[in-house]
């Protein structure tokens, strides 16, 4: 081998073994260094009344109202049905007004009420919604069932508010309590079962309207 060529495979073979160093230091040293460096999840500790019961709770900022419900305080009545606020399964009650749990980050609710279907009723006496569904036969699977019933309660209160819908035809009189306001006002509640017709039968008996 001439003196370039001896030079030339030199410089290949310092290469690789720099090349091999570089990646060991990433495998090895390096990499403990990037995690170290990893900052500390953003959490933030906020106290809600639940049910009735005051919760206090330190939790990740990402942290739905859905999944403190399910997740931190083990209230599984309240479903998680798409995670993206489409079905209603997630629907609770705060401060008095329906809302889909999953859309809304727990930290945003700093002192607020929230009632989930544990908190209307129990098993010993139920919720007048409650067992109208029971009368009725308004579920089958059940899944749906905590969202529509928290839904429901909901919707009664905004009709007694006056609070128009998509189909109150004078928004400046109190909105009828017509099957019509109630269809509008629970179709964003999903049911897979299709129990659509018994659930506004049971709904319909609470609010005193023949659907
Ligand atoms: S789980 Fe919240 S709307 Fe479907
Ligand atoms: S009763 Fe099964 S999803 Fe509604």
């Amino acid at each position: 081998m001439d003196d370039f060529h001896e030079a030339a495979a030199m410089s290949r073979r310092e290469l690789l073994i720099a090349g091999a160093a570089s990646t060991a230091v990433v495998g090895g040293t390096a990499a403990p260094a990037a995690h170290a460096a990893t900052p500390e999840l953003p959490s933030a500790t906020l106290t809600l009344t639940v049910n009735g019961t005051p919760r206090t709770l330190a939790v990740d900022h990402r942290t739905s109202l859905l999944d403190l419900l399910r997740e931190h305080l083990q209230l599984t009545g309240t479903k998680k049905g798409c995670d993206h606020g489409q079905c209603g399964a997630c629907t609770v009650l705060l401060d008095g007004r329906r809302i889909n749990s999953c859309l809304t980050l727990a930290v945003m609710h700093e002192g607020a009420q929230v009632t989930t279907i544990e908190g209307l009723g129990s098993p010993e006496k139920l919720h007048p919604l409650q067992a109208a569904f029971v009368r009725h036969d308004g579920y089958q699977c059940g899944y749906c069932t905590p969202g529509q019933v928290c839904s429901a309660v909901g919707a009664l209160d905004e009709l007694q508010r006056g609070v128009p819908s998509h189909v109150t035809a004078d928004l400046t009189a109190r909105p009828l309590l017509s099957a019509d306001e109630l269809r509008e006002r629970l179709s964003g509640n999903l049911c897979r079962c299709g129990a659509y017709s018994n659930i506004i039968d049971a709904v319909g008996e609470v609010a005193g309207v023949k659907p």
